[in-house]
């Protein structure tokens, strides 16, 4: 597959970044494109026992040979993106990352909007990343693009023109989305989503990818979703209840504790039709079944755990490829040679 997508499939926070750190050091892509909204996103992957988590750069740094790419329908916040370069120095990420000169800034008095609106804050529970204003401006046509600010020039190129440059050479692409199909400004749960679409089509326009050049969308689904902020969550479980099954997690970005629900299959079946999912990916294998932790093989997965996934199949109706059975990169199996 010359080209990949790999998207959320639910409310964000599926685990995409460990899934796509696999890719990343398995697959070997030459080039490694972030789409998605901008800042407002967290991938964290564990690499090593430590665990790094990412913002504005693409979660494939990991692969330290790969071009490192920030489509133009991102958004910039030059505060994270130095934050990034610095924090990830171990992985020569100053030398391989190129950021569209498209790209929209994310400017101070977006934050301070984000994190004061009694609507945005109060209301939808945003991230607080300045994402909404900045998208809005750019509405407007009044927002800065990165080729405006002096200090992105050394980074500044056309991913769109490199992406495809890459296709035209035979090379292997993965492209990053972010947030997940909930929170999709066009198909979620409106109000209560983000500022964009997120789809994989989405994602294909950010950085620069015609749908003809895409070759496999990945939609990753966790075993129980989770959603940060308010918004409809139809098989959501008490609070209580997700401590008592060891389920309780906290936002990458905000530190908020994230709602936590029953797998949807209906939802998911919608959410693989309209990214147009080839392959899924199911992550936190062992939270649904604790024998599952760590399993690499399918045939060794406890009987449970099998049956979860063949009705994931049945009921969702694209093939499993990926399985995720705990946090480490090498907690994975990996299925999609028999697709
Ligand atoms: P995305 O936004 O989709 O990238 O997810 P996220 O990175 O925001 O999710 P989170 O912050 O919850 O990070 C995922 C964490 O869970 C990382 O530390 C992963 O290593 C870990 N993780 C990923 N897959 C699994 C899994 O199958 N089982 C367990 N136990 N942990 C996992
Ligand atoms: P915004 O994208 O910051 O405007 O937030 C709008 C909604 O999307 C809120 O409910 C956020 O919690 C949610 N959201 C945005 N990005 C993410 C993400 O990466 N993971 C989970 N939720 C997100
Ligand atoms: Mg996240």
């Amino acid at each position: 597959m010359p080209s990949y997508i790999v998207v959320g499939g639910q409310w964000g926070d599926e685990g995409k970044g460990s899934i796509i750190a696999y890719l990343a050091m398995h697959d070997k892509p030459e080039v490694i494109a972030r789409g998605g909204v901008g800042t407002n996103a967290g991938h964290s992957v564990f690499v090593n026992g430590k665990k790094y988590a990412v913002r504005q750069l693409p979660t494939g740094f990991v692969h330290k040979d790969a071009r490192l790419l920030v489509g133009a329908g991102v958004l910039v916040d030059p505060e994270v993106f130095f934050y990034e370069l610095e924090h990830l120095k171990d992985f020569n990420v100053k030398e391989r990352v190129g950021i569209d000169y498209r790209c929209a800034i994310i400017e101070p008095e977006h934050k301070e909007l984000d994190r004061t609106n009694s609507y945005l804050h109060g209301k939808i529970g945003t991230t607080g990343s300045g994402c909404g204003p900045a998208n809005a401006d750019r509405v407007l046509r009044r927002a800065r693009q990165a080729k405006d600010i002096k200090e992105l020039e050394p980074y500044l190129t056309d991913v769109a023109a490199e992406v495809n440059d890459a296709l035209d050479e035979g090379k292997l692409v993965l492209v990053e989305g972010t947030q997940g199909f909930g929170l999709s400004l066009y198909f979620g749960t409106y109000p209560y989503v983000t500022s964009k679409d997120t789809s994989a089509s989405a994602i294909a326009s950010d950085v620069g990818l015609g749908p003809t050049r895409v070759d496999d969308v990945i939609v990753v689904f966790k075993s129980f979703p989770t959603r940060v902020g308010a918004g409809p969550f139809p098989t959501e479980m008490s609070q209580e209840e997700a401590e008592r099954l060891g389920l309780v997690e906290y936002g990458t970005v905000t530190g908020r504790r994230r709602r936590v629900g029953w797998f949807d299959f209906e939802f998911a079946r919608y959410s693989a039709r309209i990214n147009g999912a080839t392959i899924l990916a199911i992550t936190m294998l062992d939270k649904y079944d604790k024998d599952a932790f760590g399993v690499t093989d399918f045939d060794k997965l406890p009987a449970k755990a099998k049956e979860f996934i063949a009705e994931i199949e049945e009921k969702v109706g694209v093939p499993v490829g990926l399985i995720k059975t705990g946090p480490e990169l090498e907690h994975i199996i990996d299925l999609r040679e028999n697709i």
